[in-house]
């Protein structure tokens, strides 16, 4: 459905041109929506204190309401009037990843509207290391609301072109700075647990946690297991192991799902086998660098919605590092289509 025509802004990564800064935080002011990049994927930014705005977020994502917002934020000013109160951890934590992929979660102060927070106390903040977005924060002079900038359930948007593809004529506008960098969601830290709880890993690994909190004990959790997925259109199996039996057991998939009439699509990486008698190969990243696979995985998983396939069989990662995060989207992807070899 397209309604409005989005204005659609190409600026500069590093240096951000003024008048269209300018043009965007002004949308924002006034209510409008507006997609930006970030360092870690695209956001659909609207200012945080316009309770409208913000509903307009979940209409056009279509998310569920109880499924709450990150509070994007340009400097710790912003910071002192979103939450109640900043903690101990909370400082040390900022301190080392800051501006970064590190969303923290903070008691809320009450001029944080509910709709931000899905009705809870609790809000969720972070600074992103991205030109542009911190730009964009400034000029709208309010903190911006902004989940990552893809329909509900799709996977998220680490270009421009993946944002007009969900949101062409139903946001008002674009900051295209061309392609997000790490290319997985901010890392989502509870710091008002008993002890941090991790609810999303993301860019900032639990290493990078454990090395910044010294013994502190940090928890994990999949809260937000029940609003993601991450999938494209074709369900989707993983399958997971050590050595070459995860290659020939995805052959074999690959081969019976083609016996049945089925088109099957894999994902794996440059340095892996050549699976291309198997089936459409779609390539993220080295396997040897989870960073390649963490900044091409999510327009991979999107290239199987043009590709044509019935079918999806992914090659696993090792779960550490940022391999962890990536893991965890593929699980999310595959809603419990699982294969252990
Ligand atoms: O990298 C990112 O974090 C991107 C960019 C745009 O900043 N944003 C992003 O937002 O991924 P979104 O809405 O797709 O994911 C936000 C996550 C959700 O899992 C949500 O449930 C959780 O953060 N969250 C937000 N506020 C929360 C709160 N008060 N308590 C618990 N979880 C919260
Ligand atoms: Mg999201």
């Amino acid at each position: 459905m397209r309604g409005i025509k989005t204005c659609h802004l190409k600026v500069d990564r590093v240096n951000p041109e003024k008048d269209a800064i300018a043009r965007a935080g002004m949308v924002l002011r006034r209510g409008g929506l507006v997609a930006f990049p970030t360092e870690t994927v695209y956001g659909l930014g609207a200012a945080a204190t316009n309770t409208r705005a913000v509903a307009r977020i979940f209409e056009v994502k279509g998310r569920p309401p109880d499924n709450p917002l990150i509070v994007h934020i340009s400097s710790r000013s912003q910071l002192k009037a979103v939450v109640k109160d900043i903690t101990v951890e909370a400082e040390l934590l900022m301190n080392d990843f800051w501006p970064g992929p590190l969303t923290i979660i903070l008691p809320a102060a009450p001029v944080v509207p509910d709709i931000v927070t899905g009705g809870l106390t609790t809000v969720a903040v972070r600074m992103p290391d991205h030109p542009v977005a911190l730009a964009l924060i400034k000029a709208a002079g309010v903190p911006v609301a902004a989940p990552s900038a893809n329909l509900s359930g799709q996977p998220s948007p680490t270009q421009a072109a993946h944002v007009l593809q969900d949101f062409d004529g139903r946001i008002d506008a674009i900051l295209d700075g061309g392609p997000a960098g790490i290319g997985v969601e901010s890392t989502v830290l509870d710091l008002t647990t008993q002890a941090p709880t991790v609810l999303r890993p993301g860019g900032i690994t639990l290493e990078e946690l454990g090395s910044c909190l010294g013994g502190v004990n940090i928890n994990i959790t999949d809260g937000a297991a029940k609003h993601t997925h991450y999938a494209p259109h074709a369900p989707l199996y993983l399958v997971t192991g050590s050595g070459p039996a995860v290659a020939s057991k995805i052959r074999r998939l690959a081969e019976a799902e083609k016996r049945n009439g089925r088109r099957v699509g894999i994902l794996t990486y440059v340095d892996s086998e050549d699976f291309s008698s198997a089936g459409k190969v779609v390539f993220a990243g080295y396997k040897g660098s989870p960073e390649t696979v963490a900044a091409g995985l999510y327009a991979a998983l999107r290239s199987f919605n043009e590709l044509a396939v019935d079918i999806i069989l992914v090659e696993g990662l090792e779960e550490k590092g940022i391999g962890l995060t990536v893991m965890n989207r593929l699980k999310k992807a595959a809603d419990g289509r699982l294969i252990q070899v």
